[in-house]
């Protein structure tokens, strides 16, 4: 187990493994998932389902899984190097949190997804409770700095809408402090 897995752990047991396996069903067809990191959505991804992953980080990670058919690019969310309407889904899991530009990540994600396309997304946000929210406030200055730009007060999908990106099916677990969900490219 890596360093990130080994810090991720206990989250990854108690809440996320299961988002993940969850969201994974919604994946299909051609595929990108940007900030792949150790690829932890890997595992839950449904071969039968999918035609191609194009998997996307702004560093090369170091997995091998022959059994998907998966393509390795070296890039950034903010300037996707792919068509208008390409993909049939985008997955995004825990990166919003850490873009440079985040509005410009979102208009990327819609930019590459087909119309009818799904976007597939899990984020960290700020709590809608006052005193987490407040707390999340007070410390994110000093945070954002030891984990490498990491904001604790985005709610990245309030702009999804902007974007045309339609929530049809959105969660939150972990008192508010997770966003998970399926989102549609409307035309
Ligand atoms: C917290 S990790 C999440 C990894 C994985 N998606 C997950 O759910 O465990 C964030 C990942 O996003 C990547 N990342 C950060 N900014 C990015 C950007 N602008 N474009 C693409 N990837 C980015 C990081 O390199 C890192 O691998």
């Amino acid at each position: 187990m890596n360093i990130y897995d080994g810090m991720m752990y206990p989250l990854e047991k108690k809440w996320l493994a299961e988002k993940r396996e969850w969201l994974m069903r919604y994946v299909k067809g051609e595929v990108l998932e940007i900030g792949y990191g150790t690829g932890s959505n890997f595992k839950f991804m449904n071969t039968d389902a999918i035609h191609h992953i194009t998997a996307l980080d702004t560093s090369e990670n170091d997995i091998v899984r022959n059994d998907l058919p998966i393509h390795f690019v070296t890039g950034s969310v903010e300037a996707l190097p792919f068509e208008n309407d390409f993909f049939d889904t985008v997955i995004e899991t825990l990166v919003l949190c850490s873009v440079n530009e985040l509005e410009r990540s979102i208009s990327e994600i819609a930019r590459v997804l087909k119309p009818g396309g799904t976007f597939v997304y899990m984020d960290h946000v700020l709590p809608n409770d006052a005193g987490l929210a407040k707390a999340f406030k007070v410390v994110n200055p000093l945070w954002s700095k030891i984990a490498n730009g990491c904001q604790l007060v985005r709610t990245p999908k309030s702009l999804f809408e902007r974007y045309n990106l339609k929530i049809v099916e959105g969660h939150s677990v972990g008192k508010g402090i997770f966003d998970y969900g399926i989102a549609i490219k409307f035309a």
